[in-house]
């Protein structure tokens, strides 16, 4: 049997950390399903593709040359054999993923790709509509959320550790602008599936988010 654990949340809750640590803890595969999304974007802005031609879109989406190779440090993403694992962490990428999610046929082309990579023994996906959409019939369901203040001040502690310069005030309305347009859109919007639990990490450590899940995934 395959364990499919799915944590979605708004960005900056904190998913992709927990996401890496359960997976690791459980020897689990892993989908950071953002990624595609990101690497969506960038392929599309890499061939001077038009952001508003959803065909074009939806085939750069379709056609995407990816690999995630698991390394110490976490995962090295390829797009057409080049390392692209910092520049779709870039915030224009991140702006431009959250535009091209809202197009249903580039989710639709996106959706059997995330689905097989579930595999034995399990999967840890991490996303938005991972619990709603992809797997609705996983067995472990949770939603992490933590306030838009708390996201933005650890998005500045995160730029200032890797070196970059980070203005509050501009990171919390991204956040909040990002937050808008992932639940506003018609397709697949950010939402907690009706079986979901609600975990709000404001004050929590991630150790603390960790041992929550892990509790979720032993108890299946
Ligand atoms: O989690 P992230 O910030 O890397 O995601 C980038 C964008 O992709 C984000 O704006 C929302 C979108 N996304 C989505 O619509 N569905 C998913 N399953 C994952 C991400």
């Amino acid at each position: 049997m395959t364990v499919v654990i799915t944590i979605d949340g708004p960005s900056g809750a904190g998913k992709g950390t927990v996401c890496q640590l359960v997976a690791r803890k459980l020897g689990y595969h892993l989908l950071d399903s953002g990624a595609l999304y990101r690497l969506t974007a960038l392929a599309a802005e890499k061939q001077g593709v038009d952001f508003e031609d959803i065909e074009a879109l939806a085939s750069v989406a379709a056609q995407l040359d990816v690999v995630f190779k698991p390394a110490d440090a976490g995962v090295v993403v390829e797009l057409c054999g080049e390392d692209v694992t910092r520049a779709i962490r870039q915030e224009h990428v991140g702006m431009n993923a959250s535009k091209v999610a809202a197009i249903q046929p580039v989710r639709d082309a996106l959706l059997q790709r995330q689905r097989d990579f579930a595999q034995a023994p399990g999967l840890v996906a991490d996303g938005r509509d991972m619990g709603t959409t992809v797997f609705p019939a996983a067995p472990v369901k949770v939603f992490l959320t933590a306030s838009a203040q708390e996201r933005a001040r650890r998005r500045v502690l995160q730029l200032q550790q890797a070196g970059q310069s980070a203005d509050f005030d501009q990171i919390l309305s991204d956040i909040e602008a990002r937050d808008r347009q992932d639940t506003e859109r018609a397709s697949s919007p950010l939402k907690p599936a009706e079986d979901a639990v609600l975990l709000d990490s404001t004050e929590l450590t991630i150790e603390q988010v960790q041992d929550r899940v892990l509790e979720l995934a032993a108890s299946v």
